[in-house]
């Protein structure tokens, strides 16, 4: 492993239980995921690991060889969420195995409950990622900060005085009713891209490249996001997705700075109670990632790595762990508070197209018979 060879980041993450409630992730839960990934490692399956937490979700990070979507790598994961759900059933933990939908595992965890952001990567010289993770909202919140990162000049400098970022980038960008996708590029076609991500509840960015004489080749990702639909998949409420994603950094890249800045603005977002509500996304550091108030506010940690030419995880840095985002965590508190007191109403809860998948249809369906024509 060096330099120029190919390695697989992939990040699966499940909610197997919380504590209490749909806090955050008991600890011995933690531990055995590690004992899992550990083994793992010391067979050569995986080159290296780290177990997270966001909220209630754990949260695996790996590298490795086996490429995107191996079954080796997703089988692992399985396995891992598997065993620390055994401890979460012994410990009695509020919904514990909840993210894994299916019985078994056949070959590929996408589907079956769990969130998966991959990517397939040539080692840079030095290679800087983010990975981020988010509790109590939906895979479309991440679009704002991605499309802030790759195509917004007030976000990002270098897309202005960088001559390697200067072209723009490619968006990948998924619907996620119909199952269709659609490649635009910016800043030619801005704003068709915004037309589409605006709609984040549908429209979601699923990955973006670099453009041809991009020093990354033009068919390899620079960010990517899970995009699973857990309500798809189980076909009634089970949660919202609590979305992850991969951000690579420098070089011809947005720099650190430029991929945690759009986070410096608590932007609005689905999910939270009963992933029923609209409230703010509030940057904080890993231990701090447990919802609370109104199962919320929405939470995001990013974590920082190095990857070296072996291919090891040189981390976590804790980036949200630092007083430059206080301001933003303070500003999320007063959306809370204003946002908070609309209680029931609209727009604070979603509005009925996205209540379809919640448990408020089964309240509406008692009224029906009740309901008559109006002269
Ligand atoms: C949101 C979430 C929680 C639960 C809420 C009710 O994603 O997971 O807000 O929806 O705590 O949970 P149950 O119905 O399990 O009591
Ligand atoms: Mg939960
Ligand atoms: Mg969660």
């Amino acid at each position: 492993m060096a330099i120029g060879e190919k390695i697989t980041i992939s990040v699966i993450k499940a909610d197997i239980g919380g504590w209490p409630g749909h806090s955050r992730v008991h600890p011995q839960l933690i531990e055995r995921a590690e004992e899992v990934l550990s083994r793992a490692r010391e067979e050569g399956a995986i080159i290296d690991f780290y177990v997270a937490q966001a909220g209630d979700d754990l949260q695996l990070i790996m590298t490795h060889r086996r490429g995107v979507d191996s079954e080796d790598i997703h089988g692992l994961a399985w396995t891992a969420f598997e065993e620390a759900t055994k401890i979460a059933k012994k410990l009695g933990l509020y919904g514990a195995g909840q993210d894994l939908l299916k019985d078994a595992f056949s070959g590929n965890v996408r589907g079956m409950g769990p969130g998966v952001a991959e990517m397939e990567i040539t080692l840079r010289k030095s290679e800087p990622v983010v990975t981020f993770h988010m509790d109590k909202t939906e895979p479309g919140a991440f679009n704002l900060p991605i499309f802030r990162m790759f195509a917004d000049p007030f976000n990002t400098a270098g897309l202005v005085i960088d001559p390697k970022m200067h072209a723009g980038f490619r968006f990948e960008v998924w619907d996620i009713l119909k199952h269709k996708r659609v490649i635009l590029n910016t800043p030619e076609e801005l704003y068709d891209l915004l037309a589409l991500i605006g709609a984040k509840s549908r429209y979601v960015i699923k990955r973006v490249f670099p453009k041809d004489g991009h020093p990354i080749s033009s068919d390899e990702p620079v960010a990517v996001v899970s995009t699973e639909k857990l309500f798809e998949i189980a076909g009634e409420y089970v949660g919202k997705d609590d979305p992850v994603a991969i951000v690579r950094a420098q070089s011809g890249l947005p720099a650190l700075g430029e991929v945690l800045e759009p986070f410096a603005f608590p932007h609005l977002v689905s999910g939270w109670m009963r992933g029923s509500h609209n409230g703010p996304i509030m940057p904080v550091p890993m231990h701090q990632a447990n919802p609370t108030r109104f199962d919320g506010p929405p939470r995001v940690v990013a974590l920082g790595w190095q990857i070296s030419p072996e291919g090891k995880l040189v981390g976590p840095v804790d980036l949200f762990d630092d007083p430059a985002f206080d301001y933003a965590r303070q500003k999320a508190l007063e959306i809370t508070e204003y946002i908070r007191r609309h209680g029931p109403f609209e727009p604070h809860r979603l509005p009925l197209e996205e209540m379809e998948y919640t448990t408020l249809p089964g309240v509406l369906k008692k009224l029906e018979e009740r309901f008559e024509d109006i002269d």
